[in-house]
């Protein structure tokens, strides 16, 4: 009886061990770096954990991804790390490659970060549950919603996640001094889709650094207008958006310009 009590709760321990999801990740922050390690699992009292299924249309076999709405998971850790902007992820497989990804990846509305992959075979349930458990490779993944494909894939066996506040990566922001900073913020935010700064930004129109020279003697009550009003200011054809943030926002932002 002793023995049979034993082998029942030995199997209980090894069936519940196989199966079991372990809530916690492990979550770092030092120096405006998030570092999530391998242990990537359901944040308790996070972002939701969503599973989205994908048929491959070629090969019709599906790929079950598990992880996190991009957006979701972000808002999650800028509240929780006051991280202002995310710009740029940087994952570290375990044979030491890594994977970056920039902006506009990131931005990617509805992208989703699976961190659990793994195809579901066709038949059998007692197949689909041994495949499910040990198909799944910890991977760091990257799903475009408006294209069936895999946008951006790294290696299996990711080791950790580590995602960096704009202020160290973004080559505008890093050494500038604290009074531009938030200005700074703005210009990358509303006016580096079309200029650019440091090489950081757009190539609609000409680097910002150049053009703001043509404001040098103007007072910044017209250049705020001009800002607010590109078109009706110049009085000529400008491909250029009117600004529409707040009045605090463009004085940081002419404060920061002039600084140029
Ligand atoms: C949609 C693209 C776009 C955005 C966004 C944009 N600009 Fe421009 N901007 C342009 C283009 C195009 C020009 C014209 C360049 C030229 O003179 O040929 C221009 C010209 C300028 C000029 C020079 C105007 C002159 O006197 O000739 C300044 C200064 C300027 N932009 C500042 C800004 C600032 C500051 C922001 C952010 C609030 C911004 N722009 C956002 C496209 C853009």
């Amino acid at each position: 009886m002793k023995q049979q009590v034993f082998i029942f709760t030995l199997l209980l321990f090894l069936v519940s061990k196989a199966f079991a999801i372990n809530e916690s990740l492990q979550v770092s922050f030092k120096d405006k770096v998030i570092t999530v390690d391998d242990n990537f699992q359901k944040m308790l009292g996070g972002p939701t954990w969503k599973v989205v299924k994908r048929i491959d249309p070629n090969s019709k076999t599906m790929t079950t991804y598990e992880g996190y709405e991009l957006a979701d998971f972000f808002s999650f850790l800028k509240k929780k790390f006051s991280i202002e902007v995310i710009h740029h992820i940087e994952t570290l497989a375990i044979d030491g490659y890594k994977l970056n990804i920039e902006g506009s990846a990131l931005e990617s509305k509805g992208a989703f970060l699976a961190l659990k992959v793994y195809d579901i075979p066709k038949r059998g349930l007692y197949n689909k549950m041994l495949k499910s458990y040990f198909d799944w490779r910890p991977s760091y993944i990257l799903l475009d919603p408006k294209s069936p494909k895999v946008s951006v894939a790294s290696p299996y066996q990711v080791k950790a996640i580590k995602i960096y506040d704009e202020s160290i990566i973004n080559p505008i922001l890093t050494r500038l001094d604290e009074t531009y900073q938030a200005g700074a913020k703005v210009f990358i935010k509303t006016c580096s889709k079309c200029h650019s700064l440091k090489g950081f930004g757009g190539k609609k129109a000409p680097a910002m650094n150049l053009v703001i020279k043509r404001w040098k003697l103007k007072k910044d009550d017209a250049l705020e207008a001009f800002l607010r009003n590109p078109q009706g200011t110049l009085k000529r054809k400008i491909q250029m958006s009117a600004f529409n943030g707040s009045q605090k926002e463009l004085s940081e932002l002419i404060k920061f310009l002039r600084s140029l």
